[in-house]
C-alpha cells in the first residue's frame, strides 16, 4: 500500500480551553498538512485530547465532576475549536476512547511479555503539576523545587519501570544518522546534548490506583493505571491502527509539538516504539512559545490571547496569516495587538485585498469582466516566485513561503503604479496595452488564489469564486502561467479584508 503522509499535533490537556499557543500548533500543522495536498501527496492530519492523568483528575474534582463527564463537555468545546481554525483532520482523538485505550494496552502487554518492564519500590519527591518524579538534581541552587513542579509530595510506592539505558547510544546513532530527525537544528543539539551527557534513568510507567484512578489500567497488573504520557504519546500510533491504516499511516512524517515536550518526542517516544519493534517517525518538529506583550500567557493575570475572539473580531484567514507570519517555526514569539492590526491593515487590506479589488475592478470596468488575450509579461517573475514558494512549503519553511508571496504581490502593486491602467483606459490607442496589463493582473490573482491554498484556505476559495473559477484543489508545482484562458467572464469583486480604522 502506498504511504500516506502523516502529520500530527501534541494532543492537549482538557483542564481549560483552548488559548493562542494551541491554536499556533494546530495551524501551522494544517498548512503543512494542506501543503502537501496541493503538492500531489495525499496526507492525513491527526489531533486531539490528552484526557488522563492526575492533571485532568485534579480540574475535575475542582469542578465537582466526575472525570469522564469533565472530558466530555470540555471535549466539545475542543472539537469546536477544531472547526473554528478551519482544521483539515482527518480525525480527532480522545484518549478515553475504546479504540485508543485497546491499542495502549496491546503495546505495553507486548513490551511486558518482552521483559522490557520491572517493578521496584520508589521512595522520593513526586510533583503532580509536572506528572513526574523527582531526583536531587532537580532542586535549585537553594535547595528547592523549582516553582514548576507546583506543590511536591514526598512518596514511597512499588511501581514499573521501563529500561530505557539500554537504547540510549542506539538513539545518539539514530540521531546523528538522521540529521532531520529533530527540526530545527538548535532542538537536535538540545537532544544530543543531553543524551551524550546524562546516563537516561528508568522510566515509570504506572501508578498505583489508589493515588490515580483516572487513568488507563495496566493490562498485566489491575492495581495500576498507566503513566499519563506513555498513554498520550500512543496516540499518534493508536488511531492509525485502529481505524485499520497503519500500514498506510505509519511512521508519522511529522509530530509537530512544542519545546517544553521535546524530551517526551524525541526521548521516550522513539525508545517506546524501538522498543515494541516498531518504526520511529520521521521527524519531530518543534515550535517555540508565544508571548502576550512580553510576558507569559496566564489566566489569573488576564493576559491572554482568546483566539475564537480574534477569528470573531478579524476573521479567520486574518488569524491564520498573522500567526504563521508574525511567528516562524522554532523561536519563540510575542503577541502584540497592535502588531496584529497593523499586518492586517498593510498585508491584507492593503497588500493582498486592494489588489486583488482593483484588478478585477478594472477588468469589471473596462473590459466588462471578460477576461483578454493572453500575455506573459509577468510570467518569470510569478514562476521564479511559485518555484521559490514550492521549495519553502517542501522544507515546512511557512513564513518564508509567506514573504514569497508578499513580495509578488509588491511587485504587482508597483506594476499598476507603473502601468497605471487607469490613464490609458483614457486613450483609445493604448487599448491593446491594457488587455495586456489586466491579462496579467487578472492571471496573477488566480496564481495568488492558487499559492494560498494551504495558508488562507477560505480567501483562496473567495478568490476563485471572484475569478468564476472551480474551487478544487490544484498542484501549486504544475499550476503555470497562463493556464487562465482568454474570454473567461470573472465575478465583480468583494473586498476581501475590508480596512478597519483603529
Ligand atoms: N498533553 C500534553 C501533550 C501530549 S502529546 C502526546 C501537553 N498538553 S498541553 O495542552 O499542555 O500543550 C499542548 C501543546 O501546546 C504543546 O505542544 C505545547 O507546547 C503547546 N503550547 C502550550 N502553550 C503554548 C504557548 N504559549 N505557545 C505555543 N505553544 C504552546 O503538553
Amino acid at each position: 500500500m502506498n504511504k500516506q503522509f502523516y502529520i500530527t499535533t501534541a494532543i492537549d490537556y482538557v483542564n481549560g480551553q483552548p488559548h493562542l499557543g494551541h491554536a499556533y500548533e494546530k495551524i501551522i500543522t494544517d498548512v503543512i498538512a494542506r501543503s502537501q495536498c496541493c503538492l500531489g501527496s495525499e496526507s492525513f492530519y491527526l489531533t486531539g485530547l490528552d484526557e488522563h492523568g492526575q492533571k485532568v483528575q485534579q480540574a475535575a474534582e475542582d469542578n465537582g465532576q466526575n472525570a469522564q463527564d469533565y472530558c466530555n463537555n470540555l471535549a466539545e468545546d475542543w472539537q469546536a475549536f477544531a472547526t473554528k481554525l478551519g482544521l483539515s483532520n482527518g480525525d480527532f482523538v480522545r484518549t478515553t476512547e475504546e479504540r485508543h485505550k485497546t491499542v495502549v494496552a496491546e503495546i505495553l502487554q507486548g513490551l511486558y511479555d518482552k521483559g522490557e518492564f520491572y517493578q521496584k519500590e520508589y521512595v522520593g519527591f513526586y510533583s503532580a503539576k509536572q506528572e513526574s518524579f523527582l531526583t536531587e538534581k532537580d532542586r535549585n541552587d537553594n535547595g528547592e523545587f523549582d516553582p514548576i513542579y507546583g506543590e511536591v509530595q514526598e512518596l514511597r510506592e512499588n511501581n514499573y519501570y521501563f529500561k530505557l539505558g539500554q537504547y540510549q547510544q542506539w538513539l545518539i546513532e539514530h540521531i546523528e544518522a538522521n540529521p532531520n530527525f529533530v527540526a530545527p537544528d538548535n532542538r537536535r543539539n538540545e537532544v544530543l546534548g543531553f543524551l551524550k551527557n546524562e546516563n537516561l534513568e528508568d522510566l515509570c510507567i504506572s501508578r498505583p490506583k489508589e493515588r490515580l484512578s483516572w487513568g488507563i489500567p495496566l493490562p498485566f497488573d489491575s492495581d495500576y493505571v498507566t503513566y499519563v504520557w506513555f498513554d498520550a504519546l500512543t496516540n499518534y500510533l493508536s488511531i492509525p491502527r485502529a481505524i485499520g491504516r497503519e500500514s498506510e499511516l505509519w511512521p508519522a512524517d511529522i509530530h509537530v509539538i512544542g519545546k517544553d515536550i521535546l524530551k517526551f518526542h524525541a526521548v521516550y517516544w522513539p525508545i517506546m516504539l524501538r522498543a515494541a519493534n516498531l518504526e520511529i517517525p520521521k521527524q519531530i518538529l518543534v515550535h517555540g512559545w508565544w508571548q502576550k506583550d512580553n510576558q507569559k500567557m496566564s489566566k489569573s493575570t488576564g493576559n491572554v490571547v482568546d483566539p475564537v475572539a480574534v477569528i470573531d473580531e478579524w476573521g479567520l484567514d486574518a488569524f491564520r496569516y498573522y500567526v504563521v507570519r508574525e511567528l516562524d517555526i522554532g523561536p519563540d514569539g510575542n503577541w502584540t495587538d497592535e502588531g496584529f492590526a497593523a499586518r492586517y491593515g498593510a498585508e491584507l487590506a492593503n497588500g493582498l485585498g486592494n489588489l486583488i479589488n482593483r484588478s478585477l475592478s478594472m477588468l469589471g470596468r473596462y473590459r466588462d469582466g471578460v477576461v483578454p488575450e493572453a500575455h506573459d509579461e509577468l510570467a518569470h517573475d510569478a514562476t521564479e516566485a511559485r518555484d521559490k514558494l514550492v521549495e519553502q512549503l517542501r522544507a515546512n519553511e511557512l513564513q518564508a513561503g509567506l514573504m514569497t508571496i508578499w513580495s509578488y504581490i509588491a511587485r504587482l502593486n508597483q506594476y499598476v503604479d507603473e502601468t497605471a491602467p487607469f490613464k490609458m483606459a483614457k486613450d483609445p490607442n493604448q487599448a491593446k496595452r491594457l488587455g495586456e496589463v489586466l491579462y496579467n493582473l487578472t492571471e496573477s490573482c488566480r496564481l495568488l488564489a492558487v499559492w494560498l491554498q494551504p495558508y488562507l484556505p477560505t480567501t483562496s476559495h473567495r478568490i476563485m469564486e471572484q475569478l468564476n473559477l472551480p474551487k478544487d484543489i490544484i498542484n501549486i508545482a504544475q499550476s503555470g502561467w497562463g493556464e487562465l484562458t482568454a474570454g473567461q467572464k470573472v465575478n465583480k469583486p468583494e473586498a476581501l479584508f475590508p480596512r478597519r480604522d483603529k
